[in-house]
């Protein structure tokens, strides 16, 4: 974990501390040259040969397009690039860094925030004059400009009205004024953090304009209420039912008593007071993969055939964007234990493994073949689990 009282270099020298206590899902904060030693892993025209790929989510908004605030869905075709206006078009692609190795280094000078609220990286391409329009998102996101210039102008969300341009794809404001406080030039190192719901309206100033969205997840309570209802009603019994007992502030056998309803809240109360039940939850919702349709764990017979290898030395990686997280369960007996999340699924192991289980979320590569298996019964169903959800996954020699 990082030291919360350093100065950090991606923060200009603040340190996380005053970022979480003054800014963090508060206020914006515009860093100015945040991004230090960064070479720039892809061009414009990789990203563009990246939106051509069918498994990747990308999307082109052309300002005045076919029609107005024109989006496009990809993959792309080489026509797509060939035909689109000179001027005033973005394109954005999405989890660039589960594709772009390099973007991890990136995200891991983030860690002063919990990993695993940090959802994507996308990666945004602009011509002179190109804007998404004015927007607002509804999580915390770093805009970092990798490469060019941009205006970003920015509104409080009690500076506008949440009234759309009607007939659109887009969410684009109807409304958007200039806040003169909120409205600055970028270039190449600076970054804008946002909090939830700040209005911004950014537009490429050349034609070289890349900004990397570092976004954060932030599932919206109605998420949560069903998400902990299902998880609840896997476990619950239906013999557990309404019994309110009969009141004597009953006015008529057609009144419902505030007793009843008390009664209600007392026993609602009770199904969501399971501290583990709800970490179980949370642990498996932030820890799910951007794109699960991507990440088959393994079956019986490849995790066999991984884990042997990794007994025997093969090189094994965490791959950048696994996800990884623990909770240490409330249990009431001395058997203290961890409940160890990777990529949507957990495993509940001996909380003296926790070393282990941290030890996998800093490092990158990994050789098993001097690890002591038996020092820990429940190490070799961890070492597993990781490998089955492709937390670990085995380095293999490319054939050149
Ligand atoms: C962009 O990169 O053009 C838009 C990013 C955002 O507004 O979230
Ligand atoms: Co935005």
């Amino acid at each position: 974990m990082t030291d919360l009282n350093t100065p950090l270099a991606i923060l200009g020298g603040m340190t996380a501390q005053i970022f979480i206590d003054e800014y963090w899902q508060k206020k914006p904060l515009l860093i100015r040259g945040g991004l230090v030693d960064f070479t720039l892993p892809l061009e414009a025209d990789e990203l563009a040969g990246m939106a051509m790929e069918g498994d990747i989510e990308s999307r082109i908004v052309i300002e005045n397009g076919l029609r107005p605030w024109e989006m496009r869905q990809g993959p792309f075709t080489e026509d797509t690039f060939a035909t689109l206006p000179e001027k005033e078009w973005t394109l954005l692609v999405q989890a660039v860094d589960h594709w772009v190795p390099e973007i991890q280094n990136l995200k891991e000078q983030f860690e002063f925030l919990p990993s695993w609220r940090l959802d994507d990286v996308m990666v945004s391409y602009a011509t002179e004059g190109g804007s998404v329009g004015p927007h607002y998102d509804q999580y915390d996101v770093f805009l970092v400009q990798v490469s060019g210039k941009r205006r970003w102008q920015v509104l409080a969300p009690d500076e506008y009205q949440d009234s759309a341009i009607p007939n659109i794809k887009l969410h684009i404001l109807d409304n958007f004024t200039v806040n003169p406080d909120m409205d600055w030039e970028v270039e190449a190192g600076d970054i804008l953090y946002l909090p939830p719901n700040f209005a911004h309206n950014g537009r490429a100033l050349d034609d070289d304009c890349m900004t990397y969205s570092i976004g954060f997840r932030a599932p919206s309570m109605q998420d949560v209420l069903t998400g902990i209802r299902d998880k609840i009603c896997e476990t619950d019994n239906v013999k557990d039912r309404f019994a309110a007992p009969e009141t004597a502030n009953r006015q008529h056998s057609a009144h419902i008593s505030k007793d009843d309803i008390q009664y209600l809240q007392d026993q609602l109360a009770r199904l969501v007071n399971q501290p583990d039940l709800l970490a179980e939850w949370l642990g498996e919702t932030m820890s799910e993969s951007k794109y699960p349709e991507y990440l088959a764990p393994l079956n019986q017979d490849e995790l066999d055939e991984a884990f042997t290898n990794a007994t025997q030395g093969q090189t094994f990686l965490r791959p950048g964007d696994a996800r990884i997280c623990y909770y240490v369960q409330q249990s009431a007996d001395d058997n203290a234990k961890i409940r160890v999340f990777c990529n949507g699924e957990n495993l509940l192991v001996d909380a003296e493994l926790t070393g282990f289980v941290e030890a996998v979320c800093h490092q990158v590569e990994f050789d098993f073949s001097g690890l002591d298996l038996t020092q820990n019964s429940d190490l070799e169903p961890l070492v597993r689990f990781f490998i089955r959800q492709q937390g670990l996954i085995e380095l293999v020699a490319s054939e050149e």
